[in-house]
């Protein structure tokens, strides 16, 4: 990850390869929203804003030549769109603005980032989006002209010797480390990584981090413990499914929380076989258990006084010989049976042998987080993930989401689609005769594994993988939704 570090110097002073500038879109023009920069250069790019195509809209981002009195090699032009009455911007539209800028960087090896922050908070979510925008996948890449992150990152501000600052630095890195392991765990290749390569790189991934325990079940253990939905989806595939339970119990917790991931490691439908089109972004479907992992990791990074355990649900749903057939009836842990009247349907299988699980061991709430259905994104698109649950616990996914600058809507459950959980031969189905309403249907179903616990569940089909071009702090490909929410929710928990 790139390094960052808080610098209180003049902008104009830093001899960086790049220096990044904030810009806003005026009544008369564009402005250029940085103190101590030599005003002749202000005024230049102020007049010539129009000729140079600067508008200052949010996540525009330009380079223009640095100038005279200005010691970095050229200058980022970064737009932040309006101010606020009150004269500053919102936190989310700081954090894009510093991605977009970060990610025009890569190849890039010293950068400075002059953006406006009144205060740590605000100071926090610009180092944040510049982490978060520092990111690049370049595992398969050969050539040389990869362009890797921008390598080292100065934060300008006047709050670099403050402690808050420093914590609000500290805080961002770990944010950002989990979200940048969540995406290169999306964006690797399904060939390399399967069920038990996933398991292996889970343990890897904790090895470095105290106060971690970790368990992997097998498939043959899975079998033994009546876990029917991930033996069911698993079994077309050679490579088995796995259950990873990861935990991390400081001592001075007063909550615990699960969380449970869907990791479908490649989701060709099964029998019931998707069209070609939609498959090779199939390998994403495995987002939720990414997100889940490297949020423990970070809670326990960041040593918050909750207790917290994974739960990630890993199988491969392939079309084999020895598949799951549609109709076939499996048993979930607990007894559930379930008719697959769809093999596609899958997910739900397997997150109900996970949320059992989570119930079981006993928890004060539990969140689940799964690229669930395509009606998430019928319902909200690409780029709005939906969150479902008990009342109180999904506001609080929602609150928490909003509070982590990560789009989550709340959607309901009406009580007449449950209905379609109806079997002629066993207690439920898991895809139900009419597919309308199918994020919330599928809700439905989870809800019936989860008891009286207080439970949410995101669907984040959409938003987990990017499937168009990059922007603000997003890239293409993985994104690593989920992450800064469950942290967000687990912080809240907290009291922190
Ligand atoms: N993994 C898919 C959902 C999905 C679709 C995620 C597109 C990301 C992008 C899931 O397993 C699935 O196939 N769901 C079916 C359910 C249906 C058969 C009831 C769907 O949404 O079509
Ligand atoms: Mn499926
Ligand atoms: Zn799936």
């Amino acid at each position: 990850m790139a390094d960052l570090t808080l610098t209180g110097k003049n902008p104009s002073s830093l001899k960086v390869d790049v220096l990044v500038v904030g810009t806003c879109s005026t009544s008369d023009g564009v402005a250029v929203v940085a103190d101590q920069l030599p005003e002749a250069f202000v005024r230049q790019i102020e007049t010539l804003a129009p000729r140079l195509g600067v508008t200052g809209a949010r996540d525009e981002v330009r380079r223009v030549p640095a100038g005279d009195g200005v010691s970095a090699g050229v200058v980022v032009l970064a737009g932040l769109g309006e101010r606020a009455a009150d004269g500053t911007f919102p936190h989310e539209v700081l954090r894009s603005a510093a991605g977009a800028a970060t990610r025009e960087l890569a190849g890039t090896d010293t950068a400075a980032l002059a953006l406006p922050a009144v205060d740590e908070d605000e100071l926090g979510a610009v180092v944040e989006g510049a982490l978060l925008g520092a990111y690049s996948y370049t595992r398969y890449r050969t050539g040389k002209d990869t362009k890797g992150a921008v390598g080292s990152i100065q934060v300008v501000t006047t709050f670099a010797r403050s402690g808050r600052a420093k914590a609000a630095v500290a805080r961002a890195e770990v944010l950002a480390a989990a979200v940048h392991g969540t995406r290169d765990l999306v964006n690797d290749a399904p060939n390399e990584l399967f069920p038990a390569a996933f398991a292996d790189a889970a343990k890897a991934a904790a090895k470095g981090v105290k106060g971690i325990r970790i368990t992997v079940l097998d498939d043959k253990q899975l079998a033994a413990g009546g876990y029917g939905g991930l033996v069911g989806v698993g079994q077309g595939s050679s490579r088995g499914p796995r259950l990873v339970k990861l935990s991390y119990t400081p001592a001075k917790a007063t909550e615990k929380v699960a969380i449970v991931g869907k990791g479908i490691t490649f989701d060709t439908g099964g029998i019931s076989l998707k069209p070609p089109a939609s498959m090779p972004t199939m390998k994403s479907d495995m987002a939720g258990a990414a997100a889940v992992l490297h949020t423990v990791l970070a809670a326990a990074r960041l040593g918050l006084p909750v207790a917290v355990t994974g739960y990630l649900c890993l199988a491969e749903n392939m079309p084999g010989g020895n598949a799951q057939r549609p109709a076939d009836v499996i048993t979930i842990r607990g007894g559930k049976t379930v008719e697959v009247t769809n093999t596609d349907a899958e997910g739900r299988l397997v997150m109900a042998d996970g949320l059992v699980a989570a119930v079981e061991d006993g928890h004060d709430v539990v969140l689940d987080i799964a690229t669930l259905t395509g009606a998430q994104m019928v319902a909200l698109g690409n780029r709005t993930s939906g969150v479902m649950g008990t009342d109180a616990v999904r506001d609080e996914v929602k609150a928490a989401a909003d509070a982590a600058g990560e789009a989550f809507w709340p959607m309901p459950m009406p009580a007449e689609l449950k209905a379609g959980l109806r079997s002629t031969v066993a207690d439920m189905v898991n895809s139900a005769p009419s597919r309308w309403g199918g994020m919330l249907f599928a809700a439905h179903f989870l809800a019936e594994f989860v008891g009286d616990t207080p439970w949410a569940h995101l669907d984040i089909a959409g938003p987990s993988y990017n499937e168009g071009s990059s922007f603000g702090y997003t890239p293409a490909g993985g994104t690593g939704v989920g992450v800064r929410t469950m942290l967000a929710f687990l912080e809240g928990r907290a009291g922190a």
